[in-house]
């Protein structure tokens, strides 16, 4: 088997700075509530109104093109992790394709709401493992900020707008994306989710008015279960390993609330300063939490580093890899 590993991984972040100074313009909260609750200070916002998750996905994709010293036209496969696709169709891994210049790759999108980062790794490394693809982009590229209602207090201090994106490559060792597990249970769905603009509630007068195509969740209902499962697979992933808390590097976290990820590494036995958090800077960005630590952690990572990738997201949907870092 070709074991598959990570070789580079690029991000982009748009410029506007949204803090919870703002926030507390925009509806009925402080910054004292927003950080006690969540652990955010601030989120980026992509203010251009012609651009979106696609542009964000590919700017992240060209940075990762441009740390690997390689060339679109190299790359076999773009899988694009999303829930906010520039379109319903046609995936937004058509479009990056055409905006980065990969004419020799296929591409598809995949979501599985905050946890579509880690599915989409999961699904490109078998394409790896297998021996078919060579040069694999996995992206997590999110606007949250289209499908959030400034209204809404409970929902609206959490999500940012992102993009990250990782290169797979057959590893040229032992080192790579080791094991890895995911969950699914959608009797969950009731508690986080859109609402309107599928084909079961299509977009129509009503559905607008009552503000239906935007985020819906039942925060406290998401929170209790998303603080056990992110907690359960990270413990997974180090005991199907033999890992104890001292063989682990680092903790990859989902980034929605920094109490469920502090439940986590605590849980696993390792300390904050092995855990990557950065949901101050950026909120929840959905698809680009993961990715968005690797980047921000790259130079601190080294060779053969044992990570832990965990994620919680609507669906329910959960996951949690092992990873030998391989750079
Ligand atoms: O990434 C996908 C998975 N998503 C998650 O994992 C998110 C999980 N949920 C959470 O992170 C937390 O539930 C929140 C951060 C969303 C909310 O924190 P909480 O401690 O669960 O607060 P709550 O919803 O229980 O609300 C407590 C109180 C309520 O007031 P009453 O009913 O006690 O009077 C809310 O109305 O806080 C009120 N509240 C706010 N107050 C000020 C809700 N939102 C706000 C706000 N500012 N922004």
């Amino acid at each position: 088997m070709n074991r598959a590993a990570i070789t580079a991984v690029g991000a982009y972040l748009p410029d506007y700075v949204l803090n919870n100074e703002e926030m507390e313009t925009l509806v009925e909260t402080t910054n004292e509530w927003i950080v006690t609750r969540s652990g955010i200070t601030e989120r980026r916002i992509l203010k251009d109104k012609t651009k979106a998750s696609a542009f964000m996905a590919a700017e992240a994709a060209k940075n990762v093109l441009e740390k690997r010293g390689i060339t679109a036209d190299s790359i076999d496969l773009i899988i694009v992790a999303t829930v906010t696709p520039d379109h319903q169709y046609p995936a937004t891994a058509n479009v990056v394709a055409d905006m980065i210049g990969a004419k020799n790759a296929w591409g598809f999108d995949l979501q599985a709401a905050c946890s579509s980062f880690i599915y989409a790794l999961q699904t490109g490394s078998k394409f790896i493992e297998s021996g078919t693809h060579k040069r694999v982009l996995v992206i997590g590229s999110d606007k949250m900020s289209s499908i959030v209602d400034y209204t809404d207090r409970k929902t609206s201090i959490l999500f940012g707008d992102a993009a990250g994106a990782v290169l797979l490559e057959p590893s040229a060792d032992e080192n790579g994306i080791i094991d890895a597990r995911m969950y699914v249970d959608g009797s969950g769905k009731k508690y986080l989710y859109q609402p309107a603009g599928g084909s079961l509630n299509p977009a129509s007068y009503d559905t607008v008015l009552n503000k239906q195509h935007f985020v819906y969740m039942d925060g406290q209902a998401v929170f209790k279960i998303a603080v056990t499962k992110m907690a359960d697979v990270a413990e997974e992933m180090m005991v199907r390993n033999n890992l104890s808390a001292d063989d682990v590097a680092f903790l990859v976290p989902h980034q929605a609330n920094k109490r469920i990820i502090e439940a986590a590494a605590e849980r696993m036995g390792i300390g904050m300063e092995k855990v990557m958090l950065n949901i101050h800077k950026y909120g929840n960005t959905t698809s680009a939490t993961l990715p968005l630590c690797l980047y921000e952690w790259e130079h601190e990572l080294k060779k053969g580093d044992n990570i832990i990738l965990t994620t919680f997201g609507a669906g329910f949907t959960w996951g949690g890899m092992y990873i030998k870092w391989a750079y």
